[in-house]
């Protein structure tokens, strides 16, 4: 069905509790409206990142530095230079994007996928694996999790 990676980063709240940001890839081919609902509906929403470190760590699951995935970031339909989380996340401003990308805003090319190398803008009709991300308080982390 889905082959599960698991991982990682803390997000630290007035150094009280912790929250995780586990990224998960799926490795089963949608296009990204598909994996937007199959995320929404099942989980929480496609992977929104926001570090240097969380980018990198998505690229390391990818396992290889051809394989694609979708991220949850697209273009605002109506300002298409814009370009926004699924999550609905608005604090980040971090990009990652591939030298020369994103080129593909009169290509149609409104949503954003990740590779070894960085972010391209993509068709959204293609189909590809994709990231989905849950919030699990790090005292309820199961251990039968692998983490990269
Ligand atoms: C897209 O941009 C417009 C104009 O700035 C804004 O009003 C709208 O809320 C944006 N859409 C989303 C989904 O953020």
């Amino acid at each position: 069905m889905e082959n599960i990676f698991l991982v990682f980063l803390l997000i630290f709240h007035g150094g009280f509790s912790a929250v995780t940001r586990v990224h998960i890839h799926v490795n089963e081919k949608k296009r990204w409206g598909e994996a937007q609902i199959y995320c929404r509906q099942n989980y929480n929403d496609l992977s929104t990142i926001s570090s240097t470190e969380e980018n990198l760590r998505l690229q390391t699951m990818l396992g290889a530095i051809d394989n694609h995935a979708w991220i949850g970031m697209y273009r605002n339909g109506t300002v298409l230079d814009q370009f926004i989380w699924s999550d609905g996340d608005l604090k980040t401003n971090f990009y990652q994007w591939k030298r020369e990308q994103p080129d593909g805003k009169s290509k149609s090319q409104h949503c954003v996928e990740v590779d070894g190398i960085g972010w391209a803008d993509y068709g959204c009709d293609e189909v590809l694996p994709f990231f989905y991300v849950v919030f699990q308080d790090i005292r309820f982390l199961s251990l039968k999790h692998s983490y990269v």
